[in-house]
């Protein structure tokens, strides 16, 4: 065997002992770099066979060929095996309990407000009322002038109002919804109407933005009987079916009689001094309410000699605070999980 024979298979035999003793496929690298690599012992050899006689040069390059096939086999078969130990490695230190239980995903719940409207629209959708619905940017005529508040009436006074442009308001009731519902209709109109509304006023019991819902029932010979019905019908629905309503006369420009109507305080029914619902009175307010004044029956278009009805709006925000016993109205906008996470 000649010197370079010699060298060759030396060269072999010692890439395979490194290939058997790496450890880490870093190893495993390093060993294939310094045998197959350009400047590797293998490749060398093979290089350095241009100085050998010509005769000699096929038997040689096949002997360097054949171990630098052998030292490539067995580098692949070194990286499979350290490969496999280095996942069986990771799987040792990152240990994964497929047992352990799921962490609790938080389902979202509908917001109190949501929640209210729905069940008010449900009930009074139950007696046959239809929801209709108004924009929010409302002229001054139909939030005011046509629900009877002309432009020196004192009681635009009591609803501060947010003016946004020559005749344009940001609605600051959901009454307007009547005359845009009976001016895009004959009687009979049966309507309840939820929406946002604003006023310039905030604090732990006014918000600038809050909700309200208007009910409309206009037919013929439609009486402060039917109202009180559909109130007390309203009432025993909402807050269970020992409640009772009273109506107290009060004044609201666009009804006439008009009353606040109050509900029976189911946590004390009036025995505590101190509840912190009615404060000891037994009666809660919830909305206001009347018969529709004639004058919105001609600014709509009807005879008010043929027709009568009745109107009520209340305050979503109120009705969601006594259904749910909530201390402060501004819970309701504040976005707190912890307080919605309960509803
Ligand atoms: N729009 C009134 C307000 O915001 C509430 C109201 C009272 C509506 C009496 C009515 C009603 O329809 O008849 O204070």
């Amino acid at each position: 065997m000649s010197d370079i024979q010699n060298q060759i298979a030396a060269n072999g035999q010692a890439a395979l002992s490194s290939v058997a003793a790496a450890q880490t496929l870093a190893d495993l690298d390093h060993v294939r770099v310094t045998v197959l690599g350009k400047k590797g012992t293998l490749s060398e050899a093979l290089k350095s066979l241009g100085q050998v006689p010509a005769e000699e040069r096929p038997k040689l390059g096949a002997l360097a060929n054949e171990w630098k096939s052998k030292v490539e086999s067995a580098i692949d078969a070194r990286k499979v095996d350290l490969e496999a130990k280095q996942i069986e490695l990771e799987l040792v230190k990152t240990k994964l309990d497929v047992t352990l239980p799921s962490r609790k995903i938080h389902q979202g719940s509908l917001h109190p407000i949501t929640q209210t409207v729905r069940k008010v629209s449900q009930v009074l959708g139950r007696i046959g009322f239809d929801v209709a619905v108004g924009p929010e940017i409302e002229t001054d005529f139909l939030n005011f002038e046509a629900v009877n508040i002309p432009k020196d009436h004192p009681a635009r006074d009591m609803q501060d109002t947010f003016f946004i442009g020559p005749g344009v308001v940001l609605r600051s009731q959901t009454s307007p919804v009547q005359m845009r519902a009976m001016r895009s209709q004959k009687w009979p109109v049966r309507i309840l109407s939820p929406g946002v509304v604003y006023r310039c006023d905030s604090d732990a019991t006014h918000s600038p933005m809050f909700h309200q819902i208007e009910g409309l029932w206009v037919d013929q010979k439609v009486s402060l009987a039917d109202l009180k019905g559909v109130l007390d019908f309203f009432a025993k629905e909402l807050f269970g079916s020992d409640t009772k309503i009273r109506l107290r006369p009060s004044y609201f420009p666009f009804v006439e009689p008009g009353a606040e109507v109050d509900v029976s305080c189911a946590i004390c029914a009036g025995k505590n001094p101190t509840c912190s619902m009615c404060k000891g009175t037994g009666w809660l307010e919830i909305l206001g309410a009347g018969m529709v004044h004639p004058r919105l029956f001609e600014l709509a278009g009807y005879t008010p000699s043929e027709v009568s009805g009745f109107a009520f709006g209340m305050g979503v925000e109120r009705i969601a605070m006594l259904l749910h016993d909530i201390p402060d109205l501004r819970l309701m906008f504040q976005g707190d999980q912890r307080f919605l996470k309960q509803f």
